[in-house]
């Protein structure tokens, strides 16, 4: 006869509330679900009206009594922030018990570490929901996808801004209240700069970065631009020259031309900015709040995985598949010590981030100038100088007697397109750089 499985809940906000309502109504769901019950539950506000409905004597304000408490066997935490998060998702750890966070702000800075004392206590720490909110994509880079050689790793992995980017795109929606409206669905992080500031995606890209190429990179190395500087004219020039703008996370295998570097460690090149997508690439038609990640590896070619990326029910659904494969694990009562290694997924190399100078990508640069004859020639002489090779160069309408010239490149090291910028803006005609993003 099954046992009954108690799950302590860190956090009963957006996902907390999200995986309750799925607990609390196992028909038609997995039989498993059937056994697990909700046994502790920490909320920061014992009054706050909640939108599951849940025995008001499992609340408690302290966490240390849900980590603790001798009924739960399983820790969910839902709560969100480094602090007191981290200290709690190891003490449930080091008391024995298995883990399922959504907490990619704290995986992404304190994984290693967590990682390590799971292993070390024989038991698992499940981030499903970490990444892509409803899309199965932990997984399947730990398991589905272990006999390839991944070469990388992209796609649109913020719900938030992408939500924003659609509806600024497509209804002409003003920034600050299609944010509003993401906070208000519960897709934003309690500090939304997390999610426009490209934060949140640069933790997300570090874990999925970890997992695809076997070991761990340092979070604080990644090149981040988010979308809050982002002008509705970029926006516009891209979609008059067909292409769509979104923010971007990419994670690829390169050389390193740096010489000195350490042979043994798996140079990477690793970024999140706002990028002009072509309208006919597959993640030019990701939209709203869904996600989409695009794994490239030997020989599996190019998959893409799309759903909703943010909101109670898609996250929630991740969390819920975290905690049946521990459940699963619990039933069968056969343990004898060892983890499941998929499952478990540890490190098995040294990975390191090449220096920023090297990345190689395309680039769209937005300049303003004076609206004088030639100027167009000699920014195109800066670019070939540093052998940036232009793919167009147009003048859009010049306002107030300054002419804005939007540039498309081809692929160029980040370092070369620095020289160029440097000289262009040195000229006397040009007033500076308006926008610089990323284009695929
Ligand atoms: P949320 O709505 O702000 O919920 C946080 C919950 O944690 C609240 O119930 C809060 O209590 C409780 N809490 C926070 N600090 C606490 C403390 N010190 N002691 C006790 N309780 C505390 O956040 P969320 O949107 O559910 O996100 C939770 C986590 O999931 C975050 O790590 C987030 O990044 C991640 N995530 C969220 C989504 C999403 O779509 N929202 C998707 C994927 C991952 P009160 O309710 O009393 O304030
Ligand atoms: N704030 C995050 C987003 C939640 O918008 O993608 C999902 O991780």
């Amino acid at each position: 006869m099954a046992t009954r499985i108690g799950i302590g809940l860190l956090g009963l906000g957006t996902v907390g509330a999200g995986v309750a309502a799925i607990l609390n109504n196992p028909k038609d769901r997995h039989p498993l679900i059937g056994d697990l019950q909700i046994a502790r539950v920490a909320v920061r506000d014992l009054n706050r009206s909640r939108p599951v409905e849940l025995d008001p004597s499992l609340l408690t304000t302290d966490p240390q009594e849900v980590v603790d408490d001798a009924n739960v066997h399983v820790v969910v935490e839902v709560m969100g922030g480094l602090e007191p998060a981290r200290t709690l998702i190891m003490r449930a750890i080091a008391a024995g018990k298995s883990v399922v966070t959504a907490n990619k702000a704290v995986i992404a800075r304190h994984g290693e570490e967590i990682a390590a004392a799971a292993a070390a206590a024989g038991v698992y720490v499940l981030i499903e929901a970490a990444v892509g909110g409803g899309i199965p994509i932990i997984e399947p880079l730990k398991q589905s996808l272990g006999g390839n050689r991944i070469q990388r790793v992209s796609g649109i992995i913020n719900g938030t801004t992408n939500y924003i980017l659609s509806r600024m795109a497509h209804e002409g929606a003003n920034y600050q209240s299609v944010l509003k409206d993401a906070q208000e669905l519960g897709y934003a992080e309690a500090d939304p700069a997390a999610d426009v500031d490209g934060l949140d995606a640069a933790d997300k890209i570090a874990i999925l970065s970890g997992l695809a190429f076997g070991g761990p990179i340092d979070r604080s190395g990644i090149p981040t631009a988010g979308i809050s500087n982002l002008q509705s004219r970029d926006v516009d020039y891209a979609t008059q020259l067909d292409y769509g703008v979104k923010l971007l996370a990419v994670a690829e295998r390169v050389e390193d031309d740096e010489g000195d570097n350490d042979k043994t460690s798996l140079p990477l090149a690793v970024r999140v900015q706002p990028t002009l997508v072509p309208s006919d690439h597959p993640l030019a038609g990701v939209n709203g709040v869904n996600n989409a990640i695009l794994v490239e590896g030997d020989p599996i070619g190019r998959v893409m995985f799309y759903g909703p990326g943010a909101g109670a029910g898609p996250t929630a659904s991740a969390v819920v598949a975290d905690i049946l494969n521990i459940a699963g694990i619990r039933q069968l009562d056969d343990s004898d010590g060892n983890l499941d290694p998929l499952l478990a997924a540890s490190s098995w190399r040294a990975c390191h981030l090449v220096n920023s100078s090297q990345i190689r990508q395309r680039n769209y640069v937005r300049f303003t100038t004076d609206d004088a004859p030639g100027v167009i020639g000699r920014i195109g002489s800066c670019f070939g100088d540093q052998g940036v090779s232009i793919q167009s160069i147009v003048q859009f309408d010049p306002t107030d007697a300054a002419a804005e010239i939007v540039v498309i490149t081809h692929e160029v090291s980040n370092g070369a397109m620095k020289s160029a910028l440097e000289a262009i803006t040195a000229l006397p005609e040009v007033r500076g750089i308006a926008a610089h993003l990323g284009c695929l």
